[in-house]
This record gives C-alpha cells, structure tokens and sequence, in this order.
C-alpha cells in the first residue's frame, strides 16, 4: 500500500529511512559504524518475486567488502597505523619481521616469540631444487614478476598439506614458508634474468642481508651489505607490508575466499601487484623521469599530463585513500636522501623534487588533491641501489607477503565471510533465438 512503512525488524538505535517512489513505501535500514548493509536494501522491492534493491558500485569506491582490525588508513589527514602503531613508528624503529608479526597476531612478539620467529624464517629460506629448476625454465628476458608469480603458485604443489586452512598448524606454517622464500624465489628471478648463478640463502644473515646477499653476492665467502643498503630494505619493507583493502590484497581475500590454499592466494595477490596501477607505479615513475630527462621539461610534461596528451598521468601522484600527502611518501623521501648520500646523486632525483613541487604548486593538482603516494620516491631508491627498473615490484610483493596472508586469515576466520562474488546489472539482450552464420553441414550424422 502506498505511505505504508515496511520494516524487516524495528529499529531503534541509528537508522536511515528511505522511501521509494515507486512504491510509497518507507524503509528503515540500520547503521552501523556508520554503515549500511546493503542486503538490508533487498527487502525494498517493487513486486514479490523481484531480487530486490542492490548496491551500484563499480571498483568498490564505497563499499567495505569486510570488518577488519589490521590496518587502518585515514586519507584526508595522512595517517596509516599497523595495528594501532603509527607507520611513522614502526619505520624508526620496528624490523620488517617484527612488523609481520604484528599484522598476523594483532600484538608486537615478546622476545621469546620473536627470537624463535626469526629462527623459523630463517630455516625454511631454502626451496626445493626443483623451484629452482623451475625458475630455470624462463626465459632470459622473462619479467621477474611473472616470475615470482609463477614460483609462489608452483610452492602449493610442494606443500599440498596447506590445503588444510582451517588447520591452525598448517596456517603458522604456511606464513613462515611465504615470508621465509618469497625473497629466495625473488633473488632467484633476479639471478636468472642477469644470466647469473643464483646464490643459496645464507642463514647467518638477518632477512634483509640474506635478501642483499642472494641478489648482489659473486664470489665472495660472505656477503655484507652496506648497512645503509640494508636500513633502506627494511624500512621499505615495512612501509609497504600493508595497506589495508587494496586491489591485491582484496584479490588474495577474494580468491582466497573460495578456500584454496595460502599460496595460490598470494600467487593471485602478486598477479593484482605486477599492474601499472597498483604495484608496477614505481616502476612507471622511473620511466617517466627518464622521459622527462631534463628539469627544464618539467612544465611541458606537466601540460601534457593536464592536457590529457602524451603521458596521461603523472606517475607516483594520486591515490585512491590519501587526499593529503601520503605519509610513506615523507619517510620514503628522506629514506631516498640518505641511500643517495652512499650511492651519489642522482638526476632523476633533481627532476622528481622539482616535479613535486611544480605540481605541489599547480591548481590541477591542487584541485584534486594529488600528492606524491609511496611510489614517487621508491624507484629512486631501487634505483641508485642498482636493481633494474621491472624488479621494483618484486620488491613491494616480498613486503606485501605479510599483509596478504595476515588478511587473508582474517578473511578465514570471519564467520560472516563467503566465498566473493558480487552481483551485476545485466545490460546485454534479452533472450533471444539461436540463428548461426557458420557452415556446420558436416557435422550433421549422415
Ligand atoms: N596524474 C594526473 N591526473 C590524475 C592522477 C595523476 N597521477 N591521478 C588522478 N588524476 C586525476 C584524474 O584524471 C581525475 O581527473 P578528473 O576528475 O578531471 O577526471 C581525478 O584526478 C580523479 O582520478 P581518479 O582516476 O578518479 O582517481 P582514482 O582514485 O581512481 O585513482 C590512482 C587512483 C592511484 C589509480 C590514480 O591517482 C593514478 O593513476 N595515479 C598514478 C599511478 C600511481 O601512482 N599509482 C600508485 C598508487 S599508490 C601504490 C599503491 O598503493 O598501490
């Protein structure tokens, strides 16, 4: 009846009403956190036998797709907290591995725990010979991303038993693997497109150095990385171990939904990363640089980019969650002076500070609210210590580990999750008669 209200239970706490005009009908939908369900929208139906009202929100801009206490990001004020701790914090003071265990157990690990953390990591560094013969399989020009892509989705063949994930033992176990030979697959890859033996882990090391030395050591007994080299690791690594429900960290939620095991869901997270978009920026930011070439181009580029001609977008700015500088940017920035102090200056540096601040300064950007993100600063770091451009995302996936397997047991043990799958507004024909074009007379049984 129209002007009726139609409520699937009262509510008495906040609430929205909506009314439909299609129907005069008014509604009652509960908020939460300062959300609404959107299945408490199917109850406002047109007919009986309708599906009911859905949600329209094409790359999920505002959709929470869970409830989450891992990471919490607050764009417009730059603020990005693991657990509670300020990013800023944990850059100064934190190690990559205590980081990751922060993300999967909520708490920072007490002495005993991280000491035996640490152990565990560093014994399970090693990978089958066979992953690497795998590795060998590539080609030499074979981008390390596909690479490690590959490597991390053949460890589920090695360690079937990780099927089991709702098997506590098999989760720990599976997170020390990941960590522990993600920088050994990525050295790896590495080696192999340099057409370089690959160097085994050496378990002497801290992570970080053991990573430096399976990348950079010849023939040398031991390897030791520039302490600079090494700080810079592991700051970056923290920097980038989460970032709450990004495009691959919610492709590992996604497909870990359908419960398959850690390793085929993180293979998917390193997939989602490898894009332009996403995790292959940095990259894109050096390319750019060099496009640049000069500082005095900088304004021509930058009236290309607002013009939408040549380069579309100025790489390294913007960002979906920040509307303020990101505040990785800032530690990046002066993470990159120091590593340049040790590996001499560099052009690209002066082009990328100048770039900053003529689009810091330029109503364009201002407008919208684009500031330098993580990835304006990275490449110039990856770069000066040497590693080749389509490597810098390599990087970002071996830090990324730790907040894709912390998500996804998350993911694992909500009970309100499901396996994903979103709905859609069908916009195709309506049913209509099979008619073909094609020759398919022999295929008629005579
Ligand atoms: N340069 C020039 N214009 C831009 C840029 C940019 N980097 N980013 C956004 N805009 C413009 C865009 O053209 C649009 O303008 P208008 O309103 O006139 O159409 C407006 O700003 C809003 O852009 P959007 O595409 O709706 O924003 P989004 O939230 O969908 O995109 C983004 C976020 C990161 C994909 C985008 O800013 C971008 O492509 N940046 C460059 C790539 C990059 O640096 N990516 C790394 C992201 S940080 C690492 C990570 O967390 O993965």
């Amino acid at each position: 009846m129209p002007g009726q209200t139609a409520t699937a239970a009262p509510v008495s706490g906040d609430h929205l009403e909506i009314k439909d005009s299609r129907t005069g009908k008014t509604y009652t939908v509960p908020i939460t956190d300062g959300t609404i369900r959107t299945a408490d929208l199917r109850q406002i139906k047109v007919k009986d036998a309708d599906f009911g009202m859905m949600g329209y929100d094409p790359a999920f801009m505002n959709t929470a797709s869970c409830r989450s206490s891992i990471t919490y990001i607050d764009g417009d004020q730059g603020i990005l907290r693991y657990r509670g701790y300020p990013i800023e914090q944990l850059a100064e003071k934190a190690s990559f591995l205590e980081v990751a265990w922060l993300l999967r157990h909520g708490e920072l690990p007490t002495q005993t725990e991280y000491d035996q953390f640490t152990h565990d990591i560093t014994y399970h560094t090693y990978v089958h010979e066979n992953i690497k013969e795998f590795l060998h399989g590539f080609r030499y020009d074979a981008h390390p991303m596909s690479m490690l892509t590959a490597g991390v989705a053949a460890l589920s063949s090695f360690y079937p038993t990780a099927k089991n994930i709702h098997d506590k033992r098999e989760r720990d176990i599976a997170f020390v693997r990941l960590l522990a030979k993600m920088p050994t697959i990525a050295a790896f890859a590495y080696r192999h497109v340099k057409g370089l033996p690959y160097v085994y882990p050496d378990n002497s090391l801290p992570y970080n150095e053991n990573f430096l030395s399976m990348i950079a050591r010849m023939s040398e007994s031991k390897y030791e990385a520039h302490p600079a080299y090494a700080r810079a690791i592991d700051v970056l690594f923290i920097l980038h171990a989460d970032h709450e429900q990004n495009c691959s960290t919610s492709a590992v939620r996604a497909v870990g939904s359908s419960h398959v095991d850690p390793y085929s869901a993180v293979a998917a997270g390193v997939a989602t990363l490898y894009g332009p978009l996403h995790g292959g920026a940095n990259e894109a930011v050096l390319r750019m640089l060099n496009e640049i070439g000069d500082p005095k181009n900088i304004p021509a580029f930058i009236d290309a980019v607002k013009s939408g001609k040549g380069e579309s977008r100025l790489m390294g700015f913007g960002h979906r969650v920040y509307k303020s500088y990101d505040p990785r940017a800032k530690i990046v920035k002066k993470l990159c002076e120091d590593v340049l102090k040790v590996s001499g200056s560099a052009k690209d540096m002066d082009i990328a500070m100048e770039l900053e601040r003529i689009a810091l300064s330029d109503e364009y950007f201002i407008k919208r609210k684009l500031y330098p993100n993580v990835d304006f600063y990275t490449g110039l770091i990856y770069k000066s210590m040497k590693f080749p451009t389509d490597y810098f995302t390599v990087l970002f996936a071996i830090a990324r580990t730790a907040g894709w397997v912390a998500q996804w047991e998350e993911m694992l043990l909500d009970k309100e999750q499901k396996i994903a799958r979103p709905r859609q507004i069908y916009t195709g024909y309506d049913e209509r008669k099979y008619k073909s074009a094609l020759d398919y007379t022999h295929r008629i049984a005579k």
